[in-house]
């Protein structure tokens, strides 16, 4: 803007007095000052922005090499996810797949038990579209039929799953411990009756003839192995509390 300005005061200076009054104030220390003043400032907000972005690039560069105190948690949660998953039918597809999460800095029995039960609610939701996706193609009224009631035992099963993600969601600070006996118990029945519901829902299709049955069993299968591992978990917990030095309530 007084760039602006004074390019235009230089091509209206016609007289001395508005050449003076352009150029007195050019020449005066508070001119000299308001052009010093902007300088400073930018320098000052240069520096505190490249000092800002180097802050930031420092604070959240990582590591190159983990420090010796985080290298030795992940060494210990690995441990203690491999110890859990050792009690499961399928331990290195429960190992990789509890990994496979990003769980923080904390990791006990309950936190382990909570990703399988979350992975095998998260397959039985994802199967459980499929029934409705095979009437919609099939025109074999037995088929039909058989895909019917693995609608509904999907749905059920997907029932069992959420109350059982539900029973395990338990809010910061409300003091409730997560695993009591009766939960365990309760969490023992839901995901046993999901797994007998996609097991009621293949041998139907089998008994039917049904081409699907196929598609079926590979779909279930993922999710299934999932319930059996959160079951194992579940049903040696005591031991594995105990071995984190920890029981139930
Ligand atoms: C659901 O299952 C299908 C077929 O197995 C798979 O391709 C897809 O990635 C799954 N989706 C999720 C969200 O797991
Ligand atoms: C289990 O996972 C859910 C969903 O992420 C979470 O809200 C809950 O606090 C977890 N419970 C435990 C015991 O880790």
């Amino acid at each position: 803007m007084e760039e602006s300005t004074n390019f235009v005061n230089g091509y209206d200076r016609i007289s001395p007095e508005d050449d003076e009054s352009s150029a007195v104030p050019r020449q005066s220390p508070s001119s000299n000052r308001r052009r010093t003043v902007p300088v400073i400032i930018t320098l000052g907000l240069f520096t505190v922005i490249i000092g800002a972005i180097i802050g930031a690039l420092v604070v959240h560069l990582p590591p190159k090499k983990p420090s010796e105190s985080h290298r030795s948690f992940r060494h210990r949660a690995a441990e203690s996810i491999k110890a859990v998953c050792a009690v499961t039918k399928h331990p290195e597809s429960c190992f990789a797949e509890v990994c496979s999460v990003d769980f923080g800095d904390v990791i006990d029995p309950e936190m382990i038990f909570n990703l399988t039960l979350r992975l095998a609610a998260s397959e039985v939701a994802n199967v459980s579209s499929l029934p409705k996706t095979l009437i919609s193609k099939s025109s074999d009224l037995r088929t039909g039929s058989a895909l019917r009631d693995c609608v509904s035992l999907f749905d059920d099963a997907l029932s069992q799953l959420s109350w059982s993600v539900e029973l395990m969601r338990v809010g910061p600070g409300d003091g409730e411990k997560v695993l009591t006996e009766e939960k365990v118990a309760d969490l023992k029945t839901w995901i046993s009756a999901a797994m007998t519901d996609q097991e009621t829902c293949v041998e139907g299709l089998e008994e039917m003839g049904s081409t699907d049955v196929d598609e079926v069993k590979v779909r279930v299968q993922r999710s299934s192995e999932y319930m059996s591992n959160s079951l194992a978990i579940l049903s040696n917990m005591e031991e594995i509390l105990d071995w984190f030095g920890l029981h139930l309530h």
